[in-house]
């Protein structure tokens, strides 16, 4: 791991956890791995430790308050100049914090203004830990990205046994390589995702849609621009707010996203379509609120343009990605599918399966090739899967070499 990460800036973030004593020695582990290292603590961190144990051995200032009238603005100067942001320990009230966008000192108001990889290394007691509160709070970070480095198990400062115990430095250490190692892997790729349901209308006030969030495919976008892709995201209708640095074009129907993706087709060197594009929309639009008359109502519903299909035949050498959201024969369904959009994967979700599909922060899916061949994965969190589906994306570049760059 020597000098791995030269020329990387990391902003440590100390909490106030019995374990901030172990923050020292990953602070050590980074400055020998040849990252710089500004260390940030809450007031809480400072009970257990003094800032000058971290000046003296970051070789830098130690930042500890929001309000420093040499520095007006520390936590946006802070929050744009870091690689990335780790956190350990993390106790359940920084987690809290973060989850739910209080900034209230240094440290949190920096986490909620960078957009930089965050992971964080959470240290409490096994009870804290075992609480649904702090596990939805963890979800939510999951869910924007955060990469969680899941604390042991064994003695704790309780005097009990449990989970709760800070990760060892080395596996905290490792998640941070892993994710700067990442980040830029996907450099010079333009990568084009859709996500969430389409509307098709049936007169002014009504419309035909699905289930869909829109939570895989901003995972999958999220992901993608944590990699150094430029990443354009056509969305159809969702409360999720864009996420940073990813270009989000908003549609409603079947229609509008094939036009928004047909507009960008020429700088597109991935297609990952994880949108639950409507199969069929009515034929006719009312242009007047159809009005209820005791009779049974007829709809008569025609075909959309289908997107993928659309693409294929003007593919060139990009990556094409397909979904497939099945509730039965999920993996023949799936490999007909690729095989007739022409893809080069399709992600398979079982949609009974619980944790699986629609409007959930964790989905269950298998990965299929072009050659038919299957990698299931255990129910993860969609950020965690969106990981996994570019890791694929990946291999398949360095198999095609430089080929993928598009073709006018
Ligand atoms: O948004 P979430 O709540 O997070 O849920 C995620 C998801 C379940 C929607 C997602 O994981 C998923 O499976 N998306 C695809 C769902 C789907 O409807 O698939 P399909 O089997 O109908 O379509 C197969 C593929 O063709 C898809 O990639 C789809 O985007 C594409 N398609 C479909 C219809 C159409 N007219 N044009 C298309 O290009």
């Amino acid at each position: 791991m020597e000098m791995d990460l030269q020329g990387k800036h990391i902003l440590l973030g100390v909490t106030g956890s019995i374990a901030a004593y172990k923050s020292v020695l990953i602070l050590r582990h980074l400055v020998q791995a040849g990252a710089q290292v500004t260390v940030v603590m809450t007031s809480s961190a400072q009970q257990f430790i003094a800032p000058l144990t971290f000046q003296i051995l970051s070789h830098r200032p130690v930042f500890t308050s929001l309000f420093d009238p040499s520095d007006e603005i520390r936590h946006l100067t802070l929050a744009e100049q870091v690689d990335l942001i780790l956190i350990a320990p993390a106790t359940a009230n920084i987690i809290g914090k973060i989850a739910n966008g209080i900034a209230d000192d240094l440290l949190t108001t920096l986490a909620v203004a960078s957009s930089s990889p965050i992971v964080i290394a959470p240290a409490m007691d096994g009870d804290m830990w075992t609480h649904p509160v702090l596990q939805r709070n963890l979800s939510v970070l999951d869910g924007l990205g955060v990469h969680v480095v899941s604390p042991e198990e064994g003695p704790l400062a309780s005097g009990k046994e449990g989970m709760g115990r800070l990760a060892l430095e080395s596996r905290i250490v490792a998640a941070v390589l892993s994710r700067l190692r990442k980040r830029e892997d996907l450099k010079g790729e333009t990568v084009l995702v859709t996500a969430g349901p389409t509307r098709e209308p049936i007169d002014p006030v009504r419309h035909i849609t699905n289930r869909s969030s829109g939570k895989m495919g901003y995972a999958l976008a999220r992901a993608a621009q944590g990699r150094g892709a430029r990443v354009i995201l056509i969305s159809g209708p969702t409360h999720l707010p864009a996420p940073p640095k990813v270009e989000r074009i908003s549609v409603q129907s079947a229609e509008e996203m094939r036009e928004a993706v047909l507009r960008c087709w020429s700088e597109v060197t991935v297609l990952m379509m994880a949108a639950a594009v409507a199969d069929y929309r009515p034929r006719r639009r009312s242009d007047q609120k159809l009005k209820k008359d005791h009779e049974p109502l007829f709809l008569e519903l025609e075909p959309t343009p289908d997107i993928l299909s659309e693409v294929r035949s003007r593919r060139g050498h990009r990556i094409l990605i397909g979904f497939a959201a099945e509730t039965e024969d999920v993996l023949s369904r799936a490999r007909s599918k690729l095989e007739q959009k022409g893809l080069d994967l399709i992600v398979a979700n079982d949609v009974t399966q619980e944790g699986a599909g629609f409007d959930l922060d964790t989905n269950i899916v298998t990965i299929i090739d072009a050659n038919g061949e299957a990698m299931a994965l255990p129910k993860l969190s969609k950020a965690e899967v969106a990981e996994r589906i570019l890791d694929r994306i990946k291999e398949l570049k360095s198999r095609l070499g430089t080929g993928s760059r598009p073709i006018h």
